[in-house]
């Protein structure tokens, strides 16, 4: 867009009500969003921030199962824990709906008649996955098998969530039910398809033509990877009796998909936000002067890149989003972060735990962002950003201005007599942080801000070191009076540039220096310093603005996930019961050998996967391994390995990977090899 947008819509992903909302949604989509949003509204625009519960799709039916609750009992207890949180945490949505809202059924299902009615569309019967056992048809998260793009051993049925890719169930290499752990079997079933194939025109001139310098270098790869591979009509219903029905003749027993009605969902809370205001909805997703754009995680690019914007485009009436700053994943503590594995850390918990410290979450969160590659959150960080960053670096110098202030001054902004050099370079430097921090958040470099708005901090903090005013108090009183004025004009540009990254802190901060109903600035007023705040004006006693982390604090954290840690080993152990007997021909059709690993590379464009050359003592043959997390290529040639020499061999990522290298693996879930290295056994031995 090139001229400045009338109006902005904005939305975060919805958040699945399978369970709560933890670090890694925070880091990936709604922390970022959130500070976009609250920087637009300080810029005085027209926003809308629009969220809301995604409750439909196989994951619902599937945790309220396991939950032993019904599916309407389990949205209604995540959509009440996740709003609440989120509110506490101040995501300053404009709204949060839900897609359970009728509302939201109604604006899904007129959205696919009209593409129905329009015949975009195609109709097909096909044979899909079905489990007999179950006796139901199994998509999405009712199946996993190996993705026939990376080797990932979990993928779902509609996404492998290790490579992005999006999946139809039936490409799935060995498929398994997650109902009843059953190979499927093929039965034939009619659904409506979303022709993506032919909409390839339209998507390499919008995103290849249109986007290649304004969206991320992640975003805009993952479309040209898809789209160059060429796109293939997706299915936009299931035969489920969980979601949204399908609202055309011939769709009895079968729901939208829900990837079709969840963008949807967007949508419908505009129009539930718009309603309550009562303004027209229309402006924000109709006129083409408004700028849409999505905050998401990386696994949901294609939905949002390729499919929602087909979706959008068919139907018409809609615009285009104008950039997808899509993030990459958080983990904790070096691993995946994981709902069903417990793995995380949770909001609702944080809260309770670290009680009015919202902040600095959000600070930690940013200053190590996922935004260009995949990052760890670990406690001690945690603890770090906050004791030697808030506390020490910003807290430190406000606390000083203010105490020093009241003490010198009674409390009230003493008048400059004469500014010196280096007070005017130190103003000139703040007038520079408005224009430098706008910069950053405009293009979703969040990181980077968090980190500047820091460096304002450590401006002030060197300032007064520098001018070192509780000296120079007793020879020189008229020199400490233009310095507390400049430091002052800092403490007052931090209190107004914090609000998007620190909107608690800003809040706090704005009603120390400015009391009793006093107006603080506006954003582009710091540009300004020497009026932020005037001789004479009076500012309020100094309040803590963040306190120290113990490392007793921080302990108890990561006791708890070493508890998580145990648990899900006895968990696994128990869940992992022997398998079925089988007879010794049985066994003996493996044939095991052991091998050296002569050499090792990792498979491009993957993340998991190595190709190794093997000496079985038979041969020398490639094997693909999924190993690649797990080991450098450099540490692992020359070692003794056992290897399954008569599996049959399979394509994997178009290397031809022949046999197979058994692993087990340590309580960190990092692969082990099982070692023949003792004592000098040749290659080729066979194992028995
Ligand atoms: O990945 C997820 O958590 C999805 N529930 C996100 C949906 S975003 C949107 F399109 F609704
Ligand atoms: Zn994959």
């Amino acid at each position: 867009m090139s001229k400045k947008p009338a109006r902005y819509t904005v939305t975060a992903a919805l958040p699945y009500t399978n369970g709560p909302i933890h670090i890694g949604h925070l880091a990936g989509v709604y922390v970022p969003a959130d500070i976009y949003v609250r920087y637009l509204r300080l810029m005085g625009e027209d926003v809308a921030f629009v969220c809301g519960s995604d409750e439909h799709g196989v994951a619902i039916p599937m945790k309220a199962k396991k939950e032993g609750v019904t599916p309407k009992e389990l949205i209604d207890k995540y959509h009440g824990m996740i709003k609440s949180s989120f509110e506490t945490f101040g995501i300053s949505f404009d709204n949060y709906s839900r897609t359970s809202a009728e509302i939201h059924h109604k604006t899904a299902s007129d959205f696919f008649i009209k593409l129905h009615d329009q015949d975009d569309f195609l109709e097909e019967t096909s044979a899909q996955l079905y489990d007999e056992e179950a006796g139901q048809f199994l998509a999405d998260r009712f199946v996993t098998g190996t993705c026939p793009r990376c080797g990932y051993p979990e993928a779902y049925g509609d996404q492998c969530e290790n490579c992005g890719s999006s999946l139809s169930a039936t490409e799935l290499i060995q498929p398994k039910s997650t109902l009843s752990g059953s190979v499927p079997s093929l039965r034939e079933t009619r659904h409506w398809y979303l022709p993506l194939d032919r909409y390839e025109d339209f998507l390499k001139e919008w995103i290849l033509a249109g986007h290649k310098d304004d969206w991320k270098p992640n975003v805009y790869g993952q479309c040209k990877s898809w789209i160059d591979d060429g796109l293939k009509p997706r299915a936009v219903t299931r035969d489920l009796d969980w979601g949204i029905p399908v609202p055309v003749a011939g769709g009895e027993g079968k729901v939208l998909y829900v990837w079709f009605d969840a963008p949807i969902g967007y949508i419908s809370s505009t129009k539930e936000w718009a309603h309550d205001q009562g303004i027209d909805w229309e402006p924000y997703w109709k006129a083409k002067d408004t700028q849409l754009v999505h905050f998401i995680g990386k696994d949901n690019i294609v939905f949002h890149c390729i499919i929602f914007p087909v979706m959008l485009k068919a139907h018409g009436d809609f615009i285009l989003p104008e950039n997808v700053p899509a993030n990459e994943f958080l983990n904790l503590e070096g691993q995946k972060l994981s709902t069903s594995k417990n793995w995380a850390v949770w909001l609702h918990e944080y809260l309770d735990d670290f009680k009015d410290m919202q902040d600095v979450l959000r600070y930690t969160l940013t200053a190590n962002a996922p935004e260009t590659k995949d990052n760890d959150f670990t406690w001690k960080d945690f603890q770090a950003r906050n004791n030697n960053e808030l506390v020490a670096i910003f807290g430190n110098f406000i606390n000083r201005v203010v105490v020093l202030t009241h003490k010198y001054y009674g409390g009230t902004v003493p008048s400059p007599t004469k500014l010196e050099k280096e007070d005017l370079a130190t103003l000139n430097a703040l007038r520079e942080f408005p224009q430098t921090l706008s910069g950053s958040i405009c293009r979703y470099r969040f990181r980077e801000g968090s980190q500047e708005l820091m460096n304002l901090a450590r401006l002030g903090n060197q300032y007064l070191a520098g001018e070192e005013p509780w000296k120079v108090i007793k020879q020189d009183p008229g020199r400490v009076q233009a310095v507390m004025f400049v430091a002052l004009q800092i403490a007052a540009g931090l209190a107004v540039l914090c609000e998007p990254f620190l909107p608690f802190t800003s809040e706090k901060l704005k009603r120390m220096l400015y009391p009793r109903g006093a107006t603080p600035p506006q954003w582009k007023d710091v540009a300004t310093p020497g009026s932020l705040l005037e001789p004479g004006q009076a500012i309020g006693p100094a309040a803590l603005l963040f306190r120290k982390i113990e490392d007793t604090e921080i302990q108890a954290q990561l006791d708890r996930l070493q508890a998580t840690k145990k648990s899900n080993e006895l968990e696994n152990a128990s869940l992992m019961p022997q398998k079925e007997t089988i007879s010794f021909d049985d066994f003996s059709k493996m044939d095991l050998r052991v091998g050296t690993i002569l050499s090792a590379e990792k498979m491009p464009k993957t993340k998991k996967l190595m190709v190794l050359q093997v000496d079985t003592g038979l041969d020398q043959r490639t094997i693909v391994s999924g190993i690649a997390e797990s080991f450098e290529p450099e540490d692992i040639i020359g070692k003794k390995v056992t290897v399954l020499v008569n599996l049959a061999p399979r394509p994997l990522r178009g290397v031809e990977s022949q046999g197979m290298i058994l692993m087990t693996e340590d309580q960190d879930g990092k692969l082990v090899f099982l070692n023949p290295d003792e004592g000098g056994v040749g290659n080729g031995q066979t194992i028995n």
